[in-house]
């Protein structure tokens, strides 16, 4: 049964920045109320509302991976194990966004899947095959059709991203090999709810996993888990390994069962785990205002620093508009000189310029916290703070 724990209010689609400021209208359809679930039966943490695919994943998708080094390295090693281990004679990828991780292979043995036609003409146009599609059972027999079965299917922070989960197993269930792997990476709700990461719900996170909900989940299809690896990538993250049941070529690894074992005694099975969740995230709404409210009665000037999807969450869940954060700084092309989903709060390039006078900066992209302290090692040594609302708002 599906039971309510989380309500983050009235939410934009977080990845559609703003050309000009406007204020956005619930009856035009441009909010979306942002309500999570949990399952008791079958542990699957989901949104009570799915926005349709089309409407967020299109030709204007400005998310990319290679912006981030820790995703190019973390890419990199992945790319490295999979030849060695698996030795993939066709590689596909679900969400193959601009080719962070398949520039790591050759042209010859890689198939892309990506809807947002912006990210498919980058991979397209390296070379590689690309189907600018979105990832249902239609497009497996397509792709079996031509290509026959596929011995590695990888996706990173894309499955949660999709309605029908039933689909999308089944439709990787149906083109993968019988002794094919499927490797699947997305944010770990154990983590989130350890850290109070809320702001890992937004419109397209429909779903946060966990290693319950996920073993669950691919039952059906006759595929089961045989390793999992902590990541420390989106704040933490889960890579799982999974395979057809009936393959023997991999054993189960003790590494399953400890998950699953963290996971139970955190009380992840349990609903009264997220209800206390739900109380966290309201706590920590209420004292990240508190700071930055004291921070402007000082008259300090606050910044934001990663325009992330995670940071429009937390900006439309604590009413943090214009009056408080000045404006955000970001590497990404494509969400320059917008404004943040919902708020007034413009995206300027990045430039170190655009830290002199400031003392204080709002971590956006908090999951990418060692990365920016090493590149802002000045602006810390100069006695510049950043602020934080993971796991519990303060100031570093
Ligand atoms: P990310 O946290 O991956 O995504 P989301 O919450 O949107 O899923 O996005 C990180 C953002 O932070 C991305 O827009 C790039 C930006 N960024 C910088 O501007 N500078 C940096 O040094 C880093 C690491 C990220």
């Amino acid at each position: 049964m599906n039971k309510k724990f989380l309500d983050l209010g009235y939410q934009p689609l977080a990845n559609k920045y703003l050309k000009s400021y406007k204020r956005l209208s619930l009856k035009k359809g441009e909010l979306f109320k942002l309500s999570v679930n949990f399952n008791t039966e079958t542990k699957l943490v989901s949104l009570l509302k799915k926005i349709p695919d089309k409407k967020m994943f299109d030709g204007e998708y400005p998310y990319k991976s290679s912006m981030s080094k820790t995703m190019l390295n973390s890419f990199k090693k992945l790319s490295i194990k999979i030849k060695r281990k698996f030795k993939p004679k066709l590689f596909l990828e679900i969400g193959s966004n601009d080719g962070a991780l398949i520039q790591n292979f050759s042209k010859d043995n890689v198939v892309c899947v990506e809807p947002c036609s912006n990210l498919a003409k980058i991979t397209k146009k390296k070379g590689y095959t690309t189907f600018n599609d979105y990832w249902n059972l239609s497009l497996a027999k397509k792709i079996k059709s031509k290509l026959n079965n596929i011995d590695v299917i990888y996706s990173a922070n894309t499955l949660t991203h999709i309605n029908n989960l039933d689909d999308v197993f089944k439709s990787i269930s149906y083109l993968l090999d019988k002794n094919g792997i499927l490797i699947i990476e997305d944010p770990s709700f154990l983590e989130c709810i350890k850290k109070v990461s809320y702001d890992q719900f937004y419109n397209e996170h429909l779903y946060v996993f966990s290693a319950l909900a996920v073993k669950h989940l691919i039952k059906k299809y006759d595929l089961i888990i045989f390793d999992i690896e902590n990541l420390s990538t989106h704040g933490g993250s889960l890579r799982y390994y999974i395979k057809k049941s009936n393959n023997k070529k991999f054993k189960v690894k003790k590494s399953v069962s400890i998950q699953l074992t963290k996971e139970i005694k955190f009380g992840l099975h349990k609903l009264s785990t997220y209800q206390k969740f739900g109380k966290s995230a309201a706590k920590s709404k209420h004292n990240l205002v508190r700071i930055l409210k004291n921070l402007k009665k000082n008259d300090h000037k606050i910044i934001g620093y990663g325009a992330t999807a995670k940071a429009t969450t937390v900006l439309n869940y604590c009413g943090i508009d214009e009056n408080i954060i000045d404006y955000f700084v970001d590497t990404t092309p494509d969400k320059i000189n917008k404004f943040m989903p919902g708020k007034a709060i413009k995206i300027y390039k990045y430039n170190k310029k655009l830290l002199n006078h400031i003392n204080y900066i709002f971590l956006g992209a908090w999951n990418f916290k060692d990365e920016i302290f090493k590149k802002e090692r000045l602006f810390i040594k100069r006695g510049g703070k950043f602020i934080t609302h993971v796991p519990y708002p303060r100031i570093l």
